[in-house]
C-alpha cells in the first residue's frame, strides 16, 4: 500500500508538470483556523477573476464540508470516489469552478481504514490536465490523508492563527512532513488576523523556529483579516468573495491567488483613461 502510494506520488508530479496542473494542499495543525473557508473562496477567485480552470477536492475525510460553504448537498461525494467510482461522475460545476464533495460521517474506524487514499490519487492523475489548479482541503492535523495529499502537491499552503497553540500545530505539521519525507514546499496563511502588524508577527514567530529548528524557510503567502461578516456568508451559504468582494478579506484572498498564479489583476480603469476613451474614442 506504501508503496503504492509512493509511485502515485511521483506520478501526480511526473503529470503536473507536464499537464502544467498545479496541485495545492491546504492544511493545519489545529482544527477551525479557516482551512475551508479560504479554499473555497480561492478556488472562486482563480476561476472567475483570473480565468483559471479550478477543481476543488473536499478531502476532509469523514468531516467534510464544503458543501455547507457552496449551498449544495453532498449527495455525490469523495466517499463514491475512495470506492472506485469515477471522479467524472462525482464532479460538480458551481461558480464557474468544479467541486468534489467531501462527506460527513463515518460509520466506524473499519470503514475509514479501507477507504482508500491510493485510488483518489489515481484518479486525480487521471483528471490532472484538465485543470489548471487542484486545490485540496485537508482535515486539520496529521494522518494518512493529509501526508498523502500534502506530498504529492506542489505546495502545501499551512493555515495558522495568531493564537499559540494553532502555530505550536502548524510548526508540529512542518516538522513531521519534513522529517519524515523531506518535503520543505510550505507557505502560510495567517487567517484570523486583528492587524497586518500580528499577522506579520505570527509568520515571524513560525519562520523563526523553522528555520532554527529544521533549517529551512517558509514563505508568507498571506495575511487574511478576521470580518465580523464572516458569518453572514455562511448563513447565507454563499462564497465569502462573491457576498462581499470588496471586505479586506476578500482583497486578501486575490492577493494569495495573484501571487500564486503569477498574474497581475486587471487594474481597473482609470479615470484619465476613462476620460481619453470618452472624449477620444468616443465609447
Ligand atoms: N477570517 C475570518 N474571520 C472571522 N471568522 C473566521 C475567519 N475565518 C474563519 N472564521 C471562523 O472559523 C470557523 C471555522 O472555519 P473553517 O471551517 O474554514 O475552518 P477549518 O480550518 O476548515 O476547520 P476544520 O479544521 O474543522 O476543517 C468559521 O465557521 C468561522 O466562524
Ligand atoms: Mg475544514
Amino acid at each position: 500500500m506504501e508503496n503504492q502510494v509512493e509511485s502515485l506520488v511521483k506520478l501526480i508530479k511526473q503529470r503536473e508538470k507536464e499537464a502544467r496542473a498545479k496541485v495545492l494542499s491546504f492544511v493545519s495543525g489545529k482544527g477551525g483556523v479557516g482551512k475551508t473557508g479560504i479554499v473555497t473562496s480561492l478556488a472562486y477567485v482563480l476561476a472567475n477573476t483570473f480565468n483559471k480552470r479550478v477543481l476543488l477536492l473536499d478531502c476532509d475525510v469523514a468531516l467534510g464540508n464544503v458543501h455547507v460553504l457552496l449551498g449544495l448537498s453532498p449527495d455525490k461525494n469523495l466517499k463514491n470516489v475512495l470506492k472506485g467510482v469515477p471522479i467524472e461522475k462525482v464532479i460538480q460545476n458551481v461558480y464557474n469552478f468544479d467541486v468534489v464533495l467531501g462527506f460527513s460521517g463515518i460509520d466506524g474506524i473499519d470503514e475509514l481504514e479501507s477507504l482508500e487514499t491510493a485510488n483518489l490519487l489515481l484518479q486525480i492523475e487521471r483528471v490532472v490536465e484538465n485543470y489548471d489548479y487542484i486545490l485540496l482541503d485537508n482535515s486539520a492535523g496529521l494522518n494518512r490523508y493529509t501526508i498523502g495529499f500534502s506530498r504529492a502537491a506542489a505546495s502545501t499552503y499551512v493555515v495558522t492563527t495568531p493564537e499559540p497553540t494553532a502555530l505550536t500545530d502548524a510548526y508540529a505539521f512542518i516538522k513531521s512532513l519534513y522529517k519524515l519525507y523531506s518535503y520543505s514546499n510550505f507557505k502560510v496563511i495567517v487567517n484570523m488576523a486583528k492587524s497586518r502588524r500580528e499577522g506579520f508577527d505570527t509568520y515571524e514567530r513560525l519562520q523563526h523556529s523553522i528555520n532554527r529548528f529544521l533549517g529551512i524557510d517558509v514563505t508568507l503567502a498571506g495575511i487574511v483579516p478576521y470580518t465580523n461578516r464572516y458569518r453572514e456568508a455562511l448563513r447565507k451559504r454563499v462564497p465569502f468573495v462573491e457576498l462581499y468582494p470588496s471586505d479586506s478579506y476578500s482583497v486578501e484572498i486575490k492577493r494569495i491567488a495573484q501571487l500564486e498564479t503569477g498574474q497581475l489583476l486587471k487594474e481597473e480603469e482609470s479615470f484619465v483613461e476613462k476620460l481619453v476613451k470618452f472624449f477620444f474614442k468616443g465609447e
